[in-house]
């Protein structure tokens, strides 16, 4: 396969600039063999502090939200200029508690979306479906419409990541099983062949995320759908450096 298996963390609002810096120190050496891509999706303010942190690492330092517009009124954002001031190069979008706090919508997703594609950054899309969804058999029609909508427009679908992240398992120490992981990630592939092109669909990288941790990845790892993860709790600690590893 082809496909480049790729680990985000995603800190969330969680962390300082000294305590980030701390944990990108330790976490350096340990994940320097990595034979993934490895990322750590961090609060705006500490993107600064973060990248200086990870110079010379093969740790990457992504943002957790992009706004569409180049720039303007809109208190509180973040454009993709500023993202790319500073060498970001993946940028979190529509992650479930952006959609559950925050209004996000599958339309807004794909302005952000498309808005970091136009400026070079690679998005990492995040769907899922709510316990009571997957509980009533509509796990695949909710699906259907974040794909649909969120992705619509992309010119090339290769450029972006999917993260796979059911409601139920984020933050909840409740892990989809590597079977139930697989098989709606391979779900997601073969609707991403039919929205873009089979062919295409082989290529894109898709993460699955929730409650993944050092215990649980080497399972989930090793299904022929799932190309890494987005980790939120386990990035927090060194625990972050054995999901990395995971092959080792
Ligand atoms: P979790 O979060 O690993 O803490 O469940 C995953 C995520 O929200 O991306």
């Amino acid at each position: 396969m082809s496909r480049k298996a790729f680990i985000a963390g995603n800190w969330k609002m969680n962390m300082t600039a000294e305590s980030g810096e701390k944990l990108i120190k330790e976490l350096a050496p340990l994940v320097k063999n990595a034979s993934c891509d490895v990322a750590l999706c961090v609060p705006a303010i500490l993107i600064p502090a973060m990248t200086k942190a990870a110079q010379g690492t093969n740790i990457k330092i992504g943002a957790e939200n992009v706004h569409w517009a180049k720039s303007g009124a809109y208190t509180g954002e973040i454009s993709t200029d500023m993202l790319k001031e500073y060498g970001v190069e993946y940028v979190i979008i529509g992650h479930s508690e952006r959609r559950q706090y925050f209004g996000e919508t599958d339309e807004s997703v794909n302005k952000r979306t498309l808005a970091a594609l136009a400026a070079g950054l690679t998005p990492i899309v995040c769907v899922g479906e709510l316990l009571e969804e997957r509980e009533n058999g509509s796990t695949e029609k909710v699906l259907d419409k974040q794909l649909t909508v969120g992705l619509n427009g992309i010119e090339d679908i290769t450029k972006v990541v999917i993260a796979y992240e059911p409601v139920w398992a984020i933050g909840t120490g409740k892990t989809a099983t590597d079977e139930q992981a697989q098989e709606t990630i391979a779900y997601i592939r073969k609707k991403i062949g039919e929205l873009f092109c089979p062919k295409c669909a082989e290529k894109v990288v898709i993460q699955y995320g929730g409650s993944m941790n050092a215990g649980n990845c080497k399972g989930l790892m090793a299904q022929p759908d799932i190309d890494g993860g987005l980790i939120g709790g386990a990035s927090l600690k060194l625990d972050f450096a054995t999901i990395v590893n995971y092959d080792k």
